[in-house]
This record gives structure tokens, C-alpha cells and sequence, in this order.
């Protein structure tokens, strides 16, 4: 029998006093998926990494082609033939598109840049990953799901023999996802080994050859590609997990949010930046209301344009909280009338990496816990503790720099921050981007109670399956625009069948 593609063999891990990886054997072959799955925190990425020449592991081995090989940089690994795309893009945001596929790789001519050349191959690049963007847009005005797709392109562009995509379907709609889907067949085709992580359990049978499962550092198990998803979580999460979402709102209160004909307008417009231009929805006490729709639709910017981050403008039309009219447009005035916001960009917005948890969590409510400006360093620490408890963030060290937490444990904090105002509306993009689903059952419960006491939420997702299972109502959006709305027994196609076509009807 010839070698696999790629063997990783007994990888330990230390960073610091935590075992990350505790003796990992890892095999690939040429042309086979194989999906790697795990809690946050158990250590893909970290795996992914030894593997990818940016953590040099303590202990172990990688064969490629049955050749032991030693990485001390990306740069090696890179030329063995491995590419990876991080789970936190590692995108230049003010480049442009081409410029940063071709980052290190720049395309001389008698030592000068040679700039049409770059753009003409970006250009293929992108079509060739299907990604239909301008090869001279600048990273920054793209948004997360488009960014995703420049770093698959970005990776193709790599020629590589193993490729590693840490969850790049994170932020993708369900058409982009089907086209990754169709991206990653055609690599497979090609001989290329593909190690892909993910926490969306459909996907397994969709793509998988073969399924490992992660815990807590060590391997725990195989999982044929078509096992059923309930045995992919006990396996993932060590028990079997009855229910994914809690029941729906008993009842409803008053109206929190309502908009009617809302449209914004932007004083700087920006390509790509899809203003909201006649959205009418409300949200009331105790409700829980998704917002749907493909990609660059405005989700994210109607969120964004409610919390007054990202533009700013001026709101038309009818815009009130709690019944009375609101002026709207910039954080402050959010936050005053009790607007939370939990962004899709963690990174870019979210979290400050290197404070730690501690202060991360407490960053929203410093004026609180400080009422007479001196801090009470007791009560600080009960919060704190108490918010990691409620979130699960693991590992429980208040002490730990946010950036050397796993992606899903960052996420937590997230929330664990935002929540901690005690807002009455809160507004989420994107909320679940790689959590696990041991930890996204608990944020649905979570949502749920505080809906339960009076809170309205207003959540944006990709994740169709997510929105429907969670939401009392569902509003689909089209073009800055609200089209539909659904009430909590919609069936999936009939949601997403609006989603993806162009007839306009108003939303009630
Ligand atoms: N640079 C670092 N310093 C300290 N601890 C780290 C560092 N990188 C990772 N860890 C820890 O190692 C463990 C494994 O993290 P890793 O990022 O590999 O998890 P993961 O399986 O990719 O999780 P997720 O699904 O959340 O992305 C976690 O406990 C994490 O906090
Ligand atoms: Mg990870």
C-alpha cells in the first residue's frame, strides 16, 4: 500500500498549563475530504496549525508522502505543497483583492510590480473559485461572507497538494455554500487531499469521505460520512443532546422595535454597502425575529445602521422604540434606548485581543460596576466569573488574552459582554459563527430566557436551518428591502425559495 498523502503522528501540544493536543495521529490521502470535528477548544485548529507550519508542536511527526518533514514557518509547509485558510482570515483589509492573493507571491517583470498582470490573474483566480467580485475592490469594504470566499481563492491560487479550510462556511449563505460545496469536489477530482473543519453538521454528508472527531486534545473517534447527525453530537459532545432549540416565545409583550417604510440614508455612500431602503418589521417583548436572505441583501447593515455602526446617516420613515419615535444613527443614542449589538466580526469589532477576558467582558458596563468611579475590584471579579460560567467559556481563566482563545470560545465572549448591560433589544449578526452545537444549544436557551423575561431580538443568520429553528418570525430581505415575512411554522423551502428569487412582496 503506497503512504498516505499526509500522516501526522503522535502531536503534543503545550501552551503553557494547557495540553492543546495530547498525542494526535492524523492520516490523508490524495483526493479525499476528510471533515475534522471537535468542541471549540478541542484542538483542530491548533492541529491544523502544526500542520500548516505556523505551531511548532513539542512532540510527533508529519510524513508527507511518507517523508517525515520538519516545518518551522508557514513558508515551509507552504513549499511541501500544504495551504491553509485560517480560521481568522489573515486578509490585509487595505489591499485590494488582487494584492492580497498574490501577498508574497507578487508577479515581477524585470523586478517591477507588474500591476495589470496581478489584476488579469486575480481576475481568473476569482472565477475560477466562482466568486464574482472585482479583483480591485479593497478587502476592507467587503463583507465577511465575500471575504471568506477571496481567502478559498487565495488558497487555490496555492496549487496545493493539501489544502486546509478551517471552517470557510462560517459566514457563507446556503448558495454560497452549495458553490464551496461544487469547489471542493472539483479539488478532490484533482487529486488534492482536503482537511476540512466545520461546525455546520449538515455539511458532513454532503462532502466527507471520512470523519474524525476531536476532544479535549486527543482523538475520540470515527464517524462514517453518513452517520446521522445525532450520533455526529454525542460523539462531538460526549452525551447525546435531546433538543437543538428551546420552545418557542408562550407569549409576547408590547412592541420594542418598530419600523415602517424605514429607509436610511448613508451621508457617505459606499459601494457594496447596502442601505436599508424600505424595511418595516417590529419586534416585541419576549420575541425572537430572524432576519433572512442571500448574501449582500442588507442584514447586516440594517443591524448595523440601528446600532449606528458602519454609517453614518439618517433614518426616514418610521422609526420608534417602546411606541415612541427614535432617532437612531449612532451608538450612543442606541445604547440609550437599551440596543445591544453583537457584530459578525469579532475580530474586527467585537473584542479587543490582547485584553484579557476579563476586561473584554467588563468593556461594556465599566461606568456600572464603577458607580462613584472607583472600581470594586470584588464585585468586577463575581461578574466576570459568573459571565464565563453562563457562556461556557473555556478555559475559566478571566486572566487569559482573548486572542489565544479558540475561535467558538472568542464568540462567547462576545456575548458574554454584550449581555452584560441588561439591554432590552438585542441585535445579532451572525451570533453562532463557529460555536459548536453543544455551546449553541446553550446560547438558544440563553436567548430564550432573556426573551422569556421581556427581551426582543433581532438575529441575522446564513444559517436558514438556525433562524428556523430558533425564530418566532422570519423577515426575508431583498435588496435593502423587507419582502416577506414568516411566521415560526415555515417550512424551510418555501423560506429559502423567497430568499433566492426576485418577485417583491411587502412584508406585513
Ligand atoms: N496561542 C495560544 N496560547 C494559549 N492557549 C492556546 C493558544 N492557542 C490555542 N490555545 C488553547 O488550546 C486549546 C485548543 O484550541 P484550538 O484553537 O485548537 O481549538 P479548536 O478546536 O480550533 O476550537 P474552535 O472550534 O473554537 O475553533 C484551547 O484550550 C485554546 O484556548
Ligand atoms: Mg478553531
Amino acid at each position: 500500500m503506497s503512504p498516505a498523502l499526509l500522516g501526522l503522528h503522535d502531536v503534543q501540544k503545550w501552551f503553557g498549563g494547557v495540553h492543546a493536543l495530547k498525542g494526535v495521529d492524523f492520516t490523508l490521502a490524495a483526493g479525499e475530504v476528510h471533515v475534522l470535528l471537535g468542541e471549540n477548544g478541542a484542538g483542530k485548529s491548533t492541529l491544523m496549525g502544526v500542520l500548516s507550519g505556523a505551531i511548532v508542536p513539542d512532540a510527533g511527526e508529519i510524513r508527507i508522502a511518507g517523508e517525515p518533514v520538519r516545518f518551522a514557518s508557514p513558508r515551509d509547509a507552504h513549499a511541501a505543497g500544504v495551504a491553509m485558510i485560517p480560521q481568522e482570515l489573515d486578509l490585509v483589509p487595505g489591499l485590494d483583492i488582487a494584492a492580497n492573493l498574490f501577498l508574497g507571491n507578487e508577479i515581477t517583470g524585470a523586478g517591477v510590480l507588474q500591476g495589470r498582470r496581478m489584476r488579469d490573474a486575480a481576475q481568473e483566480l476569482l472565477a475560477k473559485a466562482g466568486v464574482a467580485l472585482d479583483a480591485g475592490l479593497l478587502v476592507s469594504s467587503l463583507r465577511i461572507g465575500e471575504r471568506q470566499l477571496v481567502a478559498i481563492a487565495k488558497a487555490l491560487a496555492a496549487d496545493a497538494r493539501i489544502l486546509v479550510m478551517d471552517e470557510p462556511s462560517a459566514a457563507l449563505s446556503s448558495v454560497e455554500a452549495d458553490h464551496l460545496m461544487r469547489v471542493v469536489r472539483d479539488l478532490k477530482a484533482r487529486g488534492v487531499g482536503v482537511v476540512y473543519i466545520s461546525h455546520r453538521l449538515e455539511e458532513v454528508a454532503r462532502i466527507a469521505d471520512r470523519v474524525t472527531v476531536m476532544r479535549d486534545g486527543q482523538v475520540v473517534g470515527e464517524c462514517p460520512p453518513q452517520a446521522p447527525q445525532a450520533e455526529l453530537v454525542r460523539l462531538l459532545v460526549g452525551r447525546p443532546l435531546s433538543d437543538l432549540f428551546p420552545p418557542r416565545a408562550s407569549r409576547v409583550g408590547k412592541p420594542i422595535l418598530h419600523l415602517h417604510r424605514a429607509a436610511f440614508d448613508p451621508a457617505r455612500p459606499r459601494a457594496g454597502w447596502q442601505a436599508p431602503r424600505d424595511v418595516s418589521l417590529t419586534v416585541h417583548e419576549g420575541e425572537i425575529v430572524g432576519l433572512a436572505g442571500l448574501m449582500g441583501v442588507g442584514r447586516t447593515e440594517l443591524l448595523g445602521a440601528l446600532y449606528g455602526f458602519g454609517a453614518v446617516g439618517r433614518w426616514s420613515g418610521t422609526v420608534e422604540m417602546r411606541g415612541a419615535a427614535a432617532r437612531l444613527g449612532t451608538i450612543g443614542a442606541a445604547r440609550r434606548a437599551g440596543i445591544a449589538y453583537v457584530t459578525d466580526d469579532r475580530r474586527g469589532t467585537g473584542l479587543v485581543l490582547h485584553h484579557t477576558v476579563a476586561q473584554n467582558t467588563l468593556m461594556s458596563i465599566w461606568r456600572r460596576v464603577t458607580p462613584f468611579g472607583l472600581a470594586s475590584r470584588g464585585l468586577e471579579r463575581r461578574r466576570v466569573a459568573e459571565a464565563m460560567e453562563n457562556y461556557d467559556v473555556r478555559p475559566r481563566l478571566p486572566a487569559a488574552k482573548v486572542v489565544n482563545l479558540s475561535g467558538g470560545n472568542q464568540q462567547k465572549v462576545v456575548f458574554a459582554k454584550e449581555l452584560m448591560n441588561g439591554p432590552s433589544l438585542l441585535l445579532l449578526d451572525e451570533p453562532t459563527r463557529g460555536v459548536d452545537v453543544g455551546a449553541k444549544t446553550e446560547i438558544y436557551r440563553r436567548l430564550r430566557g432573556l426573551a422569556e423575561q421581556g427581551l426582543g431580538v433581532l438575529v441575522a443568520s446564513s444559517e436558514l436551518t438556525e433562524l428556523l429553528g430558533l425564530c418566532d418570525r422570519i423577515v426575508v430581505m431583498r435588496a435593502g428591502r423587507t419582502v416577506h415575512a414568516f411566521g415560526a411554522d415555515a417550512g424551510e423551502d418555501a423560506v429559502r425559495a423567497v430568499c433566492e428569487s426576485g418577485d417583491e412582496e411587502r412584508a406585513a
